[in-house]
């Protein structure tokens, strides 16, 4: 018979949320203990633990590195908060951002060099695949128009699945037939539902670890940033921290995307509206 403990000390807990907040920003309410524990059940099943104790005992650990303290934390990330994502989410934001924001971007100036985007928890990739799809889409009528993708999570699970571009059919459905044409690749076993991200739209996008409660250490400034249903789970205080860092790093006119259930408003930063749920830098 299994020997689960069924419940959190309260000490555990504490420690547990402060180290949530402390190193990803995401607050967890002490009175969701229910809830806790059983997200954190499935973490304990895949490290094979018994005991929320042990856990603790095997997370809070001095004796571990502070790689494998974060790594762990990304895993803690993806069993307390929601890694969905899709093709083409939120999809105005992709029209605003070939119909404005890019002949904006080339009428003022960024026409000649290499424009620099970043999806800022990318999740399993659909985003930034979306966005180099639309990009390159763009470069075709465009000539001379060049451009990179950054893609960054705080989760390693995440990030595998993003690097290695495979979908199925069903997470496909919202890309429409002419990209998928272009930027897909059906499995070369007829039985499978799978495909794969040709190599020309993957040479685009650089995927890297990253958690945005920590220094971006990046010299290089950002055309459009794409954080979109991440900063839903930080308190407002860290979200203004965070959106003044993103704020440093774009370029002045550089836009700034937000999910469409977050909001900017009242918080003291660089950032006009233009668009439900986007924003662009007016000044440094
Ligand atoms: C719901 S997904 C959003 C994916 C995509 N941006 C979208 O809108 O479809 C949120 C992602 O944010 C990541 N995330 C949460 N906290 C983070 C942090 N502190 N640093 C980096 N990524 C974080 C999660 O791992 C998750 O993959």
């Amino acid at each position: 018979m299994s020997m689960r403990a069924d419940s959190v000390s309260q000490s555990d807990l504490g420690q547990l949320c402060e180290l949530i907040y402390s190193e990803c920003g995401i607050k967890l309410s002490l009175d969701k203990q229910v809830m806790i524990e059983g997200r954190l059940k499935r973490r304990l099943r895949e490290l094979d633990i018994e005991t929320y104790a042990e856990y603790c005992r095997f997370l809070f650990s001095s004796i571990r590195s502070h790689k494998d303290r974060q790594e762990e934390i990304g895993h803690l990330i993806d069993v307390m908060t929601t890694n969905k994502t899709d093709f083409f989410r939120e999809s105005a934001h992709f029209d605003y951002l070939v119909d404005k924001a890019l002949p904006t971007l080339a009428a003022e100036g960024g026409g000649g060099r290499e424009l620099r985007f970043w999806s800022a928890g990318c999740s399993t990739g659909e985003e930034p695949y979306t966005l180099a799809m639309v990009l390159d889409r763009y470069a075709e009528s465009h000539p001379g128009f060049k451009f990179k993708v950054l893609a960054t999570d705080i989760s390693n699970t995440v990030l595998a699945k993003a690097k290695m571009g495979v979908f199925t059919s069903e997470v496909v459905q919202p890309v429409a037939t002419d990209y998928r044409r272009k930027y897909f690749m059906r499995s070369r076993d007829p039985s499978s539902n799978q495909l794969r991200i040709v190599p020309e739209l993957r040479q685009f996008i650089e995927f890297r670890w990253l958690n945005l409660m920590e220094d971006f250490g990046m010299s290089e400034r950002m055309d459009g940033i794409f954080c979109r249903n991440v900063i839903i789970y930080f308190d407002r205080p860290t979200q203004e921290r965070l959106l003044a860092k993103f704020s440093q790093q774009l370029v002045t006119g550089g836009f700034m995307f937000v999910g469409h259930s977050e909001t900017l408003h009242d918080m003291d930063l660089p950032l006009v509206p233009v668009a439900p749920a986007l924003y662009r830098k007016i000044k440094d």
